[in-house]
């Protein structure tokens, strides 16, 4: 009897498939009629090609990401650990010092900006996407809303930002972005309650779905809080919760696996939990989770810093990379890329060249760690400084 109703389900989808009915035109979603089920749309359309070649762009090997799509308000907060005043001109500065630095496209794939650059030049009057396509490095775009109390949960948060999602994904398409960014998190210490979990994994899943229908390869980030004195292994259970259903409603949703970035935390213990791990426990049960929940179809796993020093999250991933892995395991930093070159400049014209060859040492040693061989020897001391901010706000 199942085995009869099986069939009798295979010998519709591949009726579907040989209608051919899910329409080709860029930005058009795919349409079932009414009450019929199928087993093979994908709705990325006829971006799907370039998505997986943004993909594949982004990983490639001894490259990462540099994530500078901090909001106005925590741009802020890094410009006042170094003095200076949250404006548009510091800011724009900062992050030209950045995406304007020398050799950067050598070690650095991708760039995630917040809405302000995308749209932003150079004081010398280039487009920011411009200075980046230069160095062969892929524009992407934070696009989600921010964190919002989840009412029903144990003091849980929400990510909003789909409203609208469509047309803004176009417009920054035509911008020039080609992937895309939503972070939203899980907290260890607050359960997490079932319904956090579901809602972060289906809002992840949506908007993954609507990036690709619109050319953006989506960045999907369930950031898993360091907060907490939990263990490792009670991290190691939550993550695999998250990621199950994560990709269970990326699955539900049509999303293309090929054309799709993942954005883990490490697997750690929490941030107050009285032992530390070493780099080689922390590979392992990292590893254990991708190997457990991540299909090998996604071609990059590109780790968010957490908070953990900079010396600390190029260690870990080069503990991931010493042995090969289906797919590419590499970074996507902010803090454990940005620290030192603060530090460095202090908003100062005269201190940018040093500023940016902080960010050169950090993004060689972390290209380094993509391909295993890095080692900590000669590193500078703040870089070994821990970042952690109980209850971080991105
Ligand atoms: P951190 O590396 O500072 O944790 O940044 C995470 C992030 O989502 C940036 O895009």
């Amino acid at each position: 009897m199942a085995s009869a109703s099986l069939m009798k389900l295979n010998a519709s989808s591949s009726q579907w498939i040989g209608q051919n009915s899910f329409n080709q035109s860029h930005g058009s979603s795919s349409r079932l009629s009414s009450n019929r089920v199928s087993f093979s749309i994908r709705a990325s359309g006829s971006y799907t090609d370039e998505l997986i070649q943004t993909a594949k762009s982004v990983a490639s090997p001894g490259r990462g990401i540099l994530a500078i799509d901090e909001s106005s308000a925590t741009a802020g907060k890094r410009l006042a650990s170094i003095g200076l005043d949250n404006t548009e001109p510091n800011r724009l500065a900062y992050r030209q010092l950045l995406l304007t630095t020398p050799g950067l496209g050598e070690y650095i794939s991708g760039a995630i900006l917040f809405e302000e650059t995308l749209y932003q030049s150079t004081t010398d009057g280039k487009k920011m996407v411009d200075v980046l396509r230069e160095q062969n490095i892929m524009p992407g775009i934070k696009v989600d809303k921010g964190l919002v109390p989840l009412p029903g949960s144990n003091n849980e948060s929400w990510c909003q930002g789909l409203d609208g999602l469509a047309s803004r994904s176009a417009e920054y398409y035509k911008q020039g972005a080609r992937f895309a960014k939503w972070r939203t998190v899980v907290s260890i210490p607050c359960g997490p309650s079932a319904l956090a979990v579901k809602e972060a994994a289906w809002g992840l899943a949506r908007y993954a779905a609507i990036s690709q229908d619109n050319g953006l390869v989506p960045i999907v980030e369930p950031e898993i809080l360091l907060d907490g004195d939990h263990s490792i292994d009670r991290t190691l259970e939550v993550a695999e919760k998250v990621w199950s259903e994560v990709f269970f409603y990326l699955a539900e949703n049509n999303v293309v696996f090929e054309g799709i970035l993942l954005k883990p935390s490490m697997v750690t213990p929490g941030a107050e939990h009285k032992e530390k791990a070493s780099p080689d426990t922390i590979a392992e049960y990292t590893l254990k989770l991708l190997r457990r929940r991540v299909p090998p179809a996604v071609p990059g796993i590109m780790f968010l810093s957490g908070g953990q020093s900079e010396v600390e999250a190029t260690l870990n991933l080069n503990a991931m990379n010493k042995t090969p892995n289906p797919w590419h395991v590499s970074f996507s930093y902010a803090r454990a890329l940005q620290n030192s070159v603060l530090k460095a400049w202090q908003g100062l014209p005269e201190n940018v060249e040093a500023a940016q060859k902080a960010l050169l040492i950090r993004a060689k040693a972390n290209s380094l760690a993509q391909l295993g061989r890095y080692s900590a020897e000669g590193e500078a001391e703040d870089a070994k400084q821990g970042m952690f901010v109980k209850g971080y706000t991105y």
